[in-house]
């Protein structure tokens, strides 16, 4: 059975689509395939009667999900789309958003955003936040690494990105979300000290994230864990020859607290898998 992110995403099937099928303009690579999905009465009618309050519609050009040409994610922006200036939580694919409107309930002294391509998580997301009235969330329909690279320089306290879709294929490891290059916008885009935290359920994405992210000089790994993991990489249907490979030790951090415990993570917990916690500070 495939598994599915969001009402109906199947990212099994989108391992499967054509390559020429994934992409948005040109060449890109990306970590998600495009699919319309209707959204029930329910979330229509989130989005009919929250959606001017919570999304971010002026990043974009319509049905687009890169930002538009010349935009620039900068501080002005931030202050002209918050009502408070606070420091700024980006979740990187949100999902239905249940971890973003948790912390932005907890934190009404912070601000969030919340980046997710697809509409019923999108919808999601702005039911959540209009179910607790949030004034601090703001959600935008956007390739997350696109707004990433028109970020100014410090205007992002901490970024999240928690079970990112897992591109099993061999093949399809360039799809993973975590790729040097986001790594360097993130970095520029943290202020002094920001943190961005990852979680994965999959092994083999767990030893792709110390490889995107340890060797770099520009993020410190701020964990205190020791793990055990494969150093080699297993593609789809593999995973259990991965015990048999050779194995070395890695830091990660212990469950960040502020994680509320989603499908996501359920699913993996429930099928046995270990979860990956990783905090890395931007030096
Ligand atoms: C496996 S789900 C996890 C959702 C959520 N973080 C959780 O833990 O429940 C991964 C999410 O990332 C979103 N996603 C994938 N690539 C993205 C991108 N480039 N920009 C924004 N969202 C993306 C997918 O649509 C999907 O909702």
């Amino acid at each position: 059975m495939a598994q599915q992110n969001i009402d109906g995403i199947d990212n099994a099937a989108a391992g499967d689509a054509p390559d020429a099928a994934n992409l948005l303009h040109g060449r890109k690579v990306l970590s998600f395939v495009r699919r319309s999905a209707r959204l029930d009465a329910r979330l229509q009618r989130a989005m009919d009667n929250h959606a001017a309050r919570y999304v971010l519609d002026d990043i974009a050009e319509e049905s687009r999900l890169d930002p538009a040409e010349g935009f620039r994610f900068d501080a002005d922006y931030i202050r002209g789309h918050w009502d408070a200036d606070a420091p700024l939580t980006v979740e990187i694919g949100s999902g239905q958003g249940e971890n973003v409107v948790a912390a932005a309930a907890a934190h009404p002294e912070r601000n969030f955003l919340a980046l997710e391509v697809y509409d019923p998580g999108v919808a999601h997301t702005v039911l959540l936040a209009a179910k607790h009235d949030l004034d601090n969330l703001r959600i935008a329909q956007i390739n997350a690494p696109e707004l990433f690279a028109v970020a100014e320089p410090g205007v992002v306290d901490e970024v999240w990105t928690f079970f990112p879709d897992p591109w099993p294929k061999m093949r399809h490891h360039k799809r993973r979300i975590v790729q040097p290059e986001l790594a360097a916008h993130v970095h520029d885009a943290l202020g002094g000290g920001g943190v961005w935290r990852i979680a994965t359920d999959i092994e083999d994405y767990a030893l792709h994230v110390h490889e995107v992210m340890d060797a770099r000089d520009d993020f410190e790994n701020v964990g205190a864990l020791m793990v055990s993991l494969p150093t080699e990489h297993v593609g789809k249907g593999n995973a259990q020859e991965a015990a048999a490979l050779p194995h070395a030790d890695f830091v990660e951090s212990e469950r960040f607290d502020g994680r509320v415990l989603t499908n996501f993570e359920r699913k993996g917990l429930d099928a046995g898998r270990v979860i990956h916690d990783f905090a890395y500070r931007r030096v």
